[in-house]
């Protein structure tokens, strides 16, 4: 995890990626709680829910560093649909089912960020992005005396034109430098409302770890690792902004094509 530039890991299969995400999360949440006694972490949709439930519920290296300690964890969401909190579209339900539901008692339980409830419906999105910023101020401080807040770890997924949280190719959105969360209308993947984080909040973390899988990421990854044209694209733009603090995990499917050079191991 050094270097000026990110690191792409490729593992042969989904349960190796796990496994490795795994530890990396842990010594993401170990470093965290020693620095200031919780971990503030971001987590997206898509497919990575399920990725990191494997990782984090499903494999266990039984060694005395390998905890989890979800008590200490505070979750947010990195880009939320605007539908209520138990439609089958939001975010927020679907990591509940994949990881939170799941989590032992033993583990602890997270404190989850959500959106509010009484938001999701309005017509313009803007409130419910301002009162997700208010959110996140009341963990991370006012506004106006930290210029952004410093997430521990954004977990984030990929789509296939280069999209991740809900910044898509060549939208306004990419361009806000002020708002911390910003509401999107007409967001080309459905549904078209949603709010997300803007560019400079996923720049701003300590750590941003990618998960992509599968054959579907494959022209993706090549177009984002190896173009100048990939550099442009949402996730592309976090790659060049966020240099060596980005770390991807990819499968052997995935990342076949890239010729940007790939590590093994962590
Ligand atoms: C969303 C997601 C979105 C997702 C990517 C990748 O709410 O739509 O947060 O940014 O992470 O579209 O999704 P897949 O992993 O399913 O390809």
């Amino acid at each position: 995890m050094t270097g000026s530039s990110p690191n792409l890991y490729s593992f042969p299969d989904v349960d190796a990626v796990a496994k490795e995400l795994r530890k990396y999360v842990i010594q993401c949440q170990n470093a965290s709680i020693s620095r200031h006694g919780s971990f503030r972490v971001a987590v997206s949709g898509g497919s990575l829910p399920a990725t990191l439930s494997l990782a984090l519920l499903a494999v266990n290296n039984d060694i005395p560093e390998d905890t989890l300690k979800f008590s200490k964890w505070e979750i947010f969401f990195a880009d939320e649909r605007c539908v209520p909190l138990d439609d089958p579209e939001s975010n927020y339900r679907l990591v509940k089912g994949e990881l939170l539901d799941k989590i032992p008692a033993e583990l602890g339980a997270p404190r989850v960020h959500t959106v509010d409830p009484n938001h999701v419906n309005d017509d313009d999105p803007q409130d419910l992005a301002d009162l997700y910023q208010e959110e996140l101020m009341h963990v991370f401080a006012a506004k106006d005396s930290v210029r952004l807040p410093v997430f521990d770890l954004i977990l984030l997924g990929c789509g296939p034109d280069g999209h991740t949280c809900s910044l898509f190719p060549g939208h306004e959105l990419l361009q806000e430098k002020d708002a911390w969360v910003a509401p999107i209308s007409d967001s080309p993947k459905p549904p078209p409302k949603r709010i997300t984080f803007t560019l400079p909040v996923v720049t701003h973390a300590l750590n941003i770890a990618f998960v992509a899988t599968g054959n579907g990421k494959k022209r993706t990854l090549k177009m984002l690792f190896d173009t100048e044209e990939g550099k442009e694209l949402p996730s592309g733009l976090i790659n060049v902004q966020a240099v060596s603090k980005v770390n991807w995990f990819t499968d052997y499917a995935a990342a076949a094509d890239v010729l940007y050079p790939k590590r093994g191991s962590l």
